[in-house]
């Protein structure tokens, strides 16, 4: 299925690519605040623990088998490993989604921020979550950097995460069944393959997609989808109200497009400078819950 170029305006998302200008501007002041310590700044005042928001997401869906409500969901996204999220500073998010004993951990993309390898400094964290039926994993836009995005996406599967490129797979316990889903991401890819996803899976059980991109929720939405869970806002990482005006819209942090439940996450990490306002880091825990 391609993406429809013309998604409604409250899904429009910024452009990834900035003009020169731009990117040697935010390139300077990464450059600067890292050397003045932001880092550790960041550290202590968005991922310490008591710093980070945990956001609890109740959410309805159709056809869940009644034995699978309160079926966990815990969301980590947006990590843009680089110049201020390194190896150990997600130590207190990781532990706080371990100790909610989550069913399931999925990382809805943006590993790195400019360089593959960057992966590599966030992967002992990863290594750690737990959850009774794994962690699962999409790419964001940031990770296709230099066509590097396999290098990624091998090196988690060897800490035991598993990425799902255009791919489905059916979670079952003794409780019931539904179809998970990871879709590429859509600037990157430029298309959401659900029929290839799909294969394998009963149009008759729930459907959950991670999908980088909250503004493929709308083509997924028109395609069935029960729940969505994207990341890439950041929640407009600085969320002031002259900046929302001159930035472009997002969708939020939930919307309902029908019967599917969008949920986005502002995720952990930043771009340019290590400073959220009105945007807290934030790991999302999901609960599902049965529908009508
Ligand atoms: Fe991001
Ligand atoms: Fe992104």
């Amino acid at each position: 299925m391609r993406l429809e170029p013309d998604a409604s305006p409250e899904l429009r998302v910024a452009p990834r690519r900035h003009g020169p200008l731009r990117r040697s501007a935010v390139w300077t002041v990464e450059h600067v605040t890292a050397w003045l310590g932001g880092r550790a700044l960041y550290r202590r005042r968005h991922l310490a623990a008591g710093r980070f928001a945990v956001r609890e997401e109740r959410v309805a869906i159709r056809g869940l088998s009644p034995r699978l409500a309160g079926f966990t969901i815990a969301q980590l996204s947006d990590l843009h490993a680089g110049t201020f999220l390194r190896e150990g500073d997600l130590a207190a998010v990781v532990e706080h989604a371990n100790g909610l004993r989550p069913d399931l951990v999925v990382l809805t993309g943006d590993f790195i921020t400019r360089h593959w390898s960057e992966a590599l400094l966030v992967r002992s964290d990863l290594a750690r979550l737990r959850a009774r039926h794994g962690v699962f994993a999409v790419l964001g836009n940031h990770d296709y950097k230099d066509r590097a995005e396999a290098r990624i996406v091998a090196s988690y599967a060897e800490v035991g995460v598993r990425f799902l490129c255009n791919q489905g797979v059916r979670l079952v316990d003794e409780r019931g069944a539904f179809g998970l889903i990871g879709v590429e991401d859509i600037e990157e890819s430029k298309q959401l393959d659900l029929a290839a996803a799909r294969v394998g899976l009963s149009p008759d059980e729930p459907e959950i997609v991670l999908c980088h991109n909250p503004r493929g929720a709308l083509p997924l939405a028109r395609s069935g989808a029960d729940l969505v869970l994207s990341g890439h806002t950041h929640g407009s990482q600085l969320d002031l109200p002259w900046m929302r005006r001159a930035g472009p819209p997002h969708p939020g942090v939930r919307l309902q497009l029908g019967a599917t439940t969008l949920v986005v996450s502002r995720g952990l990490g930043v771009i340019g400078f290590p400073l959220r306002v009105g945007a807290p880091a934030e790991l999302v825990v999901v609960r599902l819950e049965g529908g009508a």
